[in-house]
């Protein structure tokens, strides 16, 4: 018997120590990590830029409220924005970025319907559930907040269609992650644009998995070409330590005067330190260029190895998002490879999903490729 609520399916597996891209278990057996904690642990365990800004933030002050300056907060958002025209908030999860997202539509555009997708994932508080295009995920928790639609992905008539004169705005991953790692296709991502602009609709992309280098670059948006008014992050931005933000154009960020919105913790000072390193690591010449590189090695190499074997329907995914689409349960494929030491995901209803640290090796990266073809075949 526990003590905690059964709300997690739990592996019978406690990870008490991690280094680089391994995780140990209790039982001193080592792990090769493809999953950095669904996306979180992006520069790995012990990072040692993170981890000395986190002792240090720990000698001086862990906590100011938001009722005072915060150099940190500026530093951090001057690092995720840069010339961009964007002004942050700073809150604790992805639920809770989308939720600063879901409110800044409405109050910036004064209308409360909102388009996402089918099989879109944007968190568990009740707005953000509510925007989730899944009806498993708004559960049996009786109404759900008002005035979302939800229409298919990658589909361009049913979204100009579903356009109106009550649409405020648009919530869209550019790479649905639990919805099965399906990527957007180019052509659609750039209407989509295009038709908000034309109509004065937000768009929000909610880059909180595919966000802070994962796919290459620091935002997905970037390699789609887009300009969204309003981004929001989170898991990887604090490599561990609880952070999201939302990024609003200038013109937006308005909308939001004090008083309207806001967090106790959001900016905490060890979060936003861990969050400054993370950004500084990535910032380091030809860090995301290498990403991408990786990037492609991984999938040309899963191409090449998994895609013959019957088990395999499908690769697909940008950078280290990688999603393996099989015809066996993806649940025991996540035990096989572990129980041979590598640690991996699922996604949708039958997808592998990998989330590689993005500090692995290539060599890393060949040796997980070749566990996970022993457990396809
Ligand atoms: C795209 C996306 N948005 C939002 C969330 C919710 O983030 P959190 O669990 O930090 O609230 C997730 C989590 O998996 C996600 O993948």
């Amino acid at each position: 018997m526990s003590y905690l609520l059964p709300n997690y399916q739990r592996a019978n597996r406690e990870f008490v120590s991690g280094s680089g891209g391994y995780l140990v278990d209790g039982e001193g057996q080592q792990y090769l990590d493809f999953s950095s904690g669904i996306g979180v642990a992006n520069l790995g365990y012990d990072h040692p830029t993170v981890k000395e800004a986190v002792a240090k933030q720990l000698e001086k002050l862990w906590h100011t409220p938001n009722l005072y300056q915060n150099s940190l907060q500026e530093q951090v958002a001057e690092q995720l924005i840069g010339e961009k025209n964007y002004q942050a908030f700073f809150c604790n999860s992805g639920t809770e970025a989308n939720e600063a997202a879901l409110k800044l539509i409405r109050k910036a555009s004064g209308k409360a319907k909102i388009i996402t997708f089918i099989d879109s994932f944007h968190g568990r508080t009740f707005g953000s559930m509510s925007a989730t295009g899944q009806a498993k995920i708004h559960g049996d928790f009786g109404a759900i907040v008002p005035g979302f639609v939800y229409l298919p992905y990658n589909d361009l008539a049913t979204f100009e269609a579903a356009l109106d004169d009550e649409v405020g705005g648009v919530l869209m991953e550019l790479i649905q992650g639990e919805g099965g790692v399906l990527p957007a296709k180019q052509e659609w991502v750039t209407a989509v644009q295009k038709s908000c602009q034309e109509r004065g609709i937000l768009l929000a992309i909610d880059e909180v998995q595919t966000g802070i280098g994962r796919t290459g670059t620091l935002y997905l948006s970037e390699q789609y070409g887009i300009t969204p008014d309003i981004i929001t992050l989170a898991k990887g931005l604090g490599n561990g330590l609880p952070v999201g933000a939302m990024l609003a154009t200038k013109e937006l960020a308005g909308a939001f005067g004090p008083g309207t919105h806001g967090s106790t913790f959001g900016g905490n000072l060890v979060a936003m330190s861990a969050a400054s390193a993370v950004l500084t690591a990535l910032a380091a010449p030809d860090f995301l260029a290498d990403v991408k590189r990786k990037g492609h090695v991984l999938k040309a190499l899963l191409e090449e190895e998994l895609l013959p074997l019957e088990k395999v329907v499908d690769i697909r995914g940008i950078g280290l998002m990688i999603g393996i689409e099989v015809t066996i349960p993806p649940s025991e494929v996540v035990e096989a490879m572990a129980q041979a030491g590598v640690v991996v995901l699922t996604a949708g209803h039958n997808v592998v999903r990998l989330l590689p640290p993005l500090t692995l090796t290539v060599e890393q990266l060949k040796t997980g490729v070749a566990i996970l073809k022993e457990s396809l075949l």
